[in-house]
C-alpha cells in the first residue's frame, strides 16, 4: 500500500500530459503520485481531469458529463492537474512566447526512477561526454568548469549560472564543435527549465524543459519541451534530436539505486559537478513539509529518502551513488570542495 503523498507535493500542479496528444472524446488514464486519474478533452478541445473509477484507456466519453472534475491549467502544451489545493500560479518560461520560437512537446516517455532523480540528471553535466557520446560531449573534455549556483528565494527556485561545456553537437542546428554555456533552473520539485547557446543566434538562448509526472514514489513519465531558435530544421527533426537524448538519458537513470533520492549527506561522496544537485537536494529539503514528520523524526516528500531530522544536505555533504559513476570508472571524481 503506497503512503499518501505530503501535503506539499499534492499542492502542487502536476503535469499529466501533451495537451495536442489528448483525443477529444476519448478517455487516457495514467497515474498520478498512486492515485489512477483519467482525462479527455471537451469539444471546446480544453482538458477535462478526474479521479478514475471504472474508466479504460480508449473508453468513449462526452466530457460535458464528467462534473467531479479536478483542478486543470494548460501552460507549455501540457495540461497539468493538482490533488490538493493548488497555488494560483506556474513558474513562468516567458520565451515560450516569443513568436520566432518553434515549441513542441517531445514526447511523455515513462522511467523506473523517481522523479526528484530524473531532475538531478537533467542538472548533471558531468555525464555529457559518456552518456551522449559525441554530441553532448566527448573526451578529452570532460571537465566540468566551475559555475554558480544559486537558490532564488525571490523567485523559489534553483539557479546554476555560467555553466560551460564543450559539446561536440548541441543542437539540431549546429554546424560543428562549440563551447556551450547552459543555465538551469529548478523552479518546481519536479520540473527543470535549461537555456543553452544558441548556434543559430549568439544573443539568444534555446530553451529545454524537462517535467516530471510523478506516478509512484519510484516511477515518472518524463514530459519533454523545446522551444527553439532554427529556421531549418523541421519539427519532426528538432523532436527526433531531443529523444535521441534522452533515449541515451533513460536506461542511465533506471540503473540508479536506490530509485529515490537521498537526502541524507552521508550517502555521498563531493564533487564539483553535483554542485547544483546539491543545491536542489538542500532546496527539497526545505521544501519537505517539516510539521508532518513521521513517527521516526524523518521528513516526508515525495520520491525521497529523507534526511532524519536535524540534518541536511549542506555544502559538505554529497552525491550518492549514482549507477553510472560506477559503470564509468573513467569519470573524473573530484574530493573535496565544491
Ligand atoms: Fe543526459
Amino acid at each position: 500500500m503506497p503512503k499518501a503523498p505530503d501535503q506539499t507535493t499534492k499542492d502542487l500542479w502536476h503535469v499529466v500530459a501533451a495537451t495536442d496528444e489528448l483525443a477529444i472524446g476519448l478517455v487516457e488514464t495514467t497515474l498520478l503520485l498512486d492515485r489512477r486519474i483519467a482525462l479527455t478533452r471537451g469539444l471546446d478541445g480544453e482538458p477535462v481531469v478526474w479521479l478514475a473509477t471504472d474508466e479504460e484507456n480508449g473508453d468513449e466519453i462526452d466530457a460535458e458529463t464528467v462534473f467531479d472534475r479536478l483542478p486543470v491549467r494548460t501552460a507549455y502544451g501540457y495540461t497539468w492537474t493538482c490533488l490538493g489545493t493548488p497555488s494560483a500560479e506556474l513558474f513562468p518560461i516567458p520565451e515560450y512566447a516569443e513568436p520566432d520560437r518553434t515549441n513542441m512537446s517531445c514526447g511523455s516517455i515513462g522511467i523506473h526512477v523517481s522523479a526528484p532523480r530524473a531532475v538531478e540528471n537533467f542538472l548533471d553535466m558531468g555525464h555529457f561526454p559518456y552518456v551522449h557520446t559525441d554530441i553532448l560531449g566527448s573526451e578529452p573534455h570532460t571537465e566540468v568548469k566551475e559555475y554558480d549556483v544559486e537558490v532564488s528565494e525571490e523567485r523559489d527556485e534553483v539557479l546554476a549560472t555560467k555553466c560551460k561545456f564543450i559539446q561536440p553537437m548541441a543542437a539540431k542546428s549546429a554546424t560543428g564543435a562549440m563551447e556551450v554555456e547552459y543555465v538551469y533552473r529548478v523552479p518546481h520539485p519536479f520540473c527543470s527549465v535549461l537555456y543553452k547557446s544558441c548556434p543559430e543566434d549568439e544573443n539568444r538562448r534555446d530553451v529545454i524543459g524537462i517535467f516530471l509526472q510523478p506516478m509512484t514514489e519510484e516511477t515518472c513519465r518524463a514530459h519533454l519541451l523545446q522551444s527553439m531558435i532554427d529556421s531549418y530544421s523541421t519539427v519532426t527533426d528538432l523532436r527526433r534530436f531531443q529523444q535521441t537524448i534522452f533515449g541515451q538519458d533513460k536506461p542511465i537513470l533506471e540503473n540508479q539505486y536506490p530509485k529515490k533520492l537521498p537526502l541524507d549527506p552521508r550517502s555521498e561522496t563531493p564533487i564539483r559537478a553535483d554542485k547544483s544537485a546539491i543545491a536542489y537536494r538542500r532546496w527539497l529539503s526545505q521544501k519537505g513539509d517539516y510539521l508532518r514528520c513521521d513517527p521516526a523524526g524523518l521528513l516526508v516528500f515525495h520520491g525521497v529518502i529523507p534526511a532524519k531530522a536535524g540534518t541536511s544536505v549542506t555544502k559538505q555533504g554529497s552525491p550518492l551513488s549514482r549507477g553510472w559513476h560506477r559503470d564509468k570508472p573513467t569519470r573524473p571524481v573530484r574530493q573535496g570542495g565544491l
